[in-house]
Order: C-alpha cells, then structure tokens, then sequence
C-alpha cells in the first residue's frame, strides 16, 4: 500500500490481491481452514483517506457497503484504539474500486489501509510487524497486505512470507455482477486426498517464468464456488477460451483472471471478452502485479 500526505489528510491506496495458488490443506479445531497461498498485490485500488477529528466516522463512496461497526475499516481503527489506549479519533472515508464479495480482498486492503494510515496519522509508531499481527485478528487476508507485492501465506491465511517477483505479472480480470460468500465456498469445500505443498509455483514465480506458472496455477476453492455459484463455471470456460497463458479463480470468487503473456496479450484478452460483457454481465479489468 501507499500512503501520501495531502493538506490534513493521509490518503492510502490500498491494492487488490489475486492468488495464484491456493491449497486447503485441513479443517482446523477452530472451524477455520488451514491453507497454503501465493498473494500477488495489483494494481486496482481503493483509496482509505483519513483526517484527524474527535470522534470515528466512516462514509463510503458505495452506499451498497455499510459503514457501521461490522465495517472491516472501524473494526481495525477501534481495535488500534483498544491496542495503544489512544484516544484520538479520525473522519474515514473510502472510496472503493475493487469489486466486493469478489476474492480480491478489497475489504481486508480497506482494514489495512486503515491501520497504517492511523498509525501515521495518530503518531503511534507501530511498526509493520506490530500492525500485520493485530490485522490478522480481524481477518485472515489482511496480514498479507503489510508485505506486498508477493507472499506466501500460510495458517489461516495470517502467517506471511514475503516472496521474490523479479517481473511483472499482466492479468485481465473477469469480475461477474454477482459476489460470493467466503464461509458458503469453505462450507463446500473437499480436502484433497494428496494436498500439492506450492513448491514449484513458488520456485516459477522466483525465476519469472510465465509460463510455468501459467501451468501450476491452481485454486482448490474453484470447485467449491462452482458449487456454490454454477455461473463460475461458464465464466472460467469463457477466460479459457481467449487462450491466455493460464486462468484461474481468485480467492474464494467470484472474480477469474487470466494470466497473460504480455500487457498486449492482455489487451488482446479483454478485446476478445468486450463484446459479451453487456448480456453476461461482467466487468473487465487489465491490470498488473504492482
Ligand atoms: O478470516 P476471514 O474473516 O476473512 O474469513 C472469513 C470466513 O472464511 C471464515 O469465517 C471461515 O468460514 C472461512 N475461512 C476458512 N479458512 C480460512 C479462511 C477463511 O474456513 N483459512
């Protein structure tokens, strides 16, 4: 993430994730699934713009999205108020870009947005390491976001690796009208007889090799959305179907990306899905690693 300072405000953007691996390795005591993942942060944003006032206030520019305390955003600026007794309060406004229930982690990248620019914006000091720990209490993506561009993450999600990304990675992105529930995906979800352990993904990422990693992408949640919302499956046959290098479902859904051989690839791609977006109701969106 990025933070710069504009008159009285600290104003944050926060990127999407896609994964490019995703492996379920068992359900855990706690009702969580332990998990193995390769994070890539690109370059979509939501913006986190935080200002010094008395009290703590949330105001979106999606009126879909509710800014009460269930709001990933206020549950880590009160957390961080929790944390350092600090009793200063911040007007918080979010403009949002990256689509919602979509498996980008645009509501883990507003949370962790939210508590580095408190941090900056309270003179609190933390340091990254600190704010990662507390992040992972509210949501098992968010840690990832203090480590960007890559990692490997590990646990819930919360145990992150930084990981090397020698080039940029270009993606068209294919996000449905429709999201999806992450516990309805993990409800679904098979346990892989034999789990794959990411090695050979992470040693393609490593060396940059697209085209390896086009081949080892891999999403054990892809059938279980399918599950949950069949439409997953035509819109994955339809991203196969412009030939990219390699595509995949991110996260839990309901965006699929296409991993591309170049930016032109990409834009080739998204030309190619332009004309059935009207009447199947999707977006289209060319971006990259950051
Ligand atoms: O951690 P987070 O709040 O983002 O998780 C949302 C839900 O997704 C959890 O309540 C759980 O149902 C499911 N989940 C899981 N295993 C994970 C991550 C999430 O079962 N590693």
């Amino acid at each position: 993430m990025h933070l710069t300072t504009y008159l009285n405000d600290i104003v944050v953007w926060a990127p999407a994730k896609v994964n490019l691996f995703l492996e379920v390795l068992g359900k855990r005591p706690d009702g969580y699934h332990d998990i193995a993942t390769l994070m890539v942060a690109i370059r979509l944003y939501d913006t986190v713009i935080l200002r010094k006032t008395d009290d703590l206030t949330l105001t979106c520019s999606d009126q879909s999205l509710t800014v009460g305390p269930d709001n990933l955003v206020l549950r880590a600026a009160k957390l961080l108020q929790e944390r350092t007794g600090c009793r200063l309060g911040a007007s918080i406004r979010l403009i949002k870009r990256i689509p919602m229930a979509a498996g980008l982690a645009g509501g883990s990248t507003d949370a962790a947005a939210t508590l580095a620019g408190l941090n900056q914006l309270w003179g609190l000091k933390l340091s990254n390491a600190e704010l990662a720990s507390m992040a992972g209490e509210i949501g098992s993506d968010i840690p990832f976001f203090f480590h960007t561009p890559a990692a490997w993450c590990t646990g819930r999600g919360e145990i992150v690796a930084p990981a090397k990304l020698p080039i940029p990675l270009d993606f068209v992105l294919l996000c449905p009208s429709f999201g999806i529930s992450t516990p309805a995906v993990y409800k679904q979800i098979t346990l892989p007889a034999q789990p794959i352990m990411g090695e050979a993904i992470r040693a393609a990422v490593s060396k940059g090799d697209v085209d390896s990693i086009a081949k080892l992408l891999h999403n054990q949640l892809e059938d279980a959305a399918a599950i949950v919302e069949p439409r997953i499956g035509d819109f994955a046959k339809m991203l196969a179907d412009t030939k990219p290098a390699g595509s995949l479902m991110s996260g839990s859904g309901s965006t699929l990306f296409a991993l591309c051989r170049s930016r032109e690839d990409a834009t080739c791609i998204a030309a190619e899905l332009a004309p059935q977006m009207k009447a199947h109701k999707f977006r289209v969106i060319i971006t990259r690693t950051e």
